[in-house]
């Protein structure tokens, strides 16, 4: 489906987020809190949108995705980038090989999310980050409603007009619909041994950027406290913190 909808992947994105999505990327980028000489890995990165920013500011950038249609497309516009087909489940690097990890609007895409967090957690740098960019759940009601009729009716009818496949865009709307709020989310990540754990909405929620550590002192201690039985998700939960704005 993604090599289909790769040629016009971007400017569909910009039509049907009404230009927010530039917004939302500068945001994951300052949450990331990179820099120069630092290496990166931008998982699910597509057409390499998401990994640009990093590149221009000179951090050494890794752009992973499955699809090799989506990777042609953004080593025809960025060949300075370092595209890399890999899937999220089985990522094809070392244990500790990169500063800091993120995804932007790919983990739902994913077969098996949870077990893309934890091969995340694997190629992280103890006590690195992971910045997480997916949609998610408006939290005021009325905006929820009015947002979910834009999902379901006029976004499948917009697609009709600007994409090759609108049929991709039924899928994203489903899948958006199925997919984890904000808080079960960060319970995710913390199952998988992430901690300080802690998220942003974004336009009300349609977004969520949940940003979260590996631990400095062991791989997955979280995962394994789950395993143990000692770290029920109801736990985990009340440690999530919600910055203030
Ligand atoms: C909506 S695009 C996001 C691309 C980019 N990160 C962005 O922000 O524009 C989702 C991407 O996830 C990729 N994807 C889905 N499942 C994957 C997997 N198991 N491993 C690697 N990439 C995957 C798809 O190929 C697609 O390019």
């Amino acid at each position: 489906m993604f090599d289909d909808v790769a040629p016009k992947y971007d400017v569909v994105n910009d039509v049907l987020s009404m230009g927010q999505t530039r917004r939302w990327r500068k945001i994951v980028v300052e949450a990331m809190d990179v820099k120069a000489g630092q290496r990166v890995l931008d998982l699910a990165a597509g057409t390499g949108t998401s990994s640009e920013p990093y590149a221009d500011a000179g951090i050494d950038v890794v752009a992973c995705d499955f699809s090799l249609g989506m990777l042609k497309v953004g080593k025809r516009r960025r060949p300075d980038i370092d595209f890399v087909a890999g899937d999220a489940t089985r990522l094809p690097f070392a244990d500790n090989t990169f500063d800091a990890s993120t995804i932007s609007f790919g983990l739902r895409n994913v077969n098996e999310p949870k077990r893309a967090l934890t091969e995340m957690l694997r190629v992280t740098k103890p006590g690195g980050r992971l910045v997480i960019a997916e949609f998610s759940q408006p939290v005021v009601p009325l905006w929820r409603t009015m947002y979910t009729e834009y999902l379901m009716r006029a976004l499948p009818a917009i697609a009709v007009k600007v994409s090759s496949n609108p049929d991709a865009y039924v899928y994203l709307a489903e899948s958006i619909r199925a997919w984890p709020d904000q808080d079960h989310l960060a319970a995710w990540l913390q199952e998988a041994g992430w901690e300080n754990v802690t998220y942003r909405n974004l336009s009300g929620g349609i977004v969520a950027v949940h940003r979260a550590q590996k631990p400095l002192a062991g791989p997955a201690a979280g995962a394994a406290a789950l395993a143990a039985g000692t770290g029920p998700v109801s736990r985990l939960r009340r440690n999530i913190t919600r910055p203030a704005r």
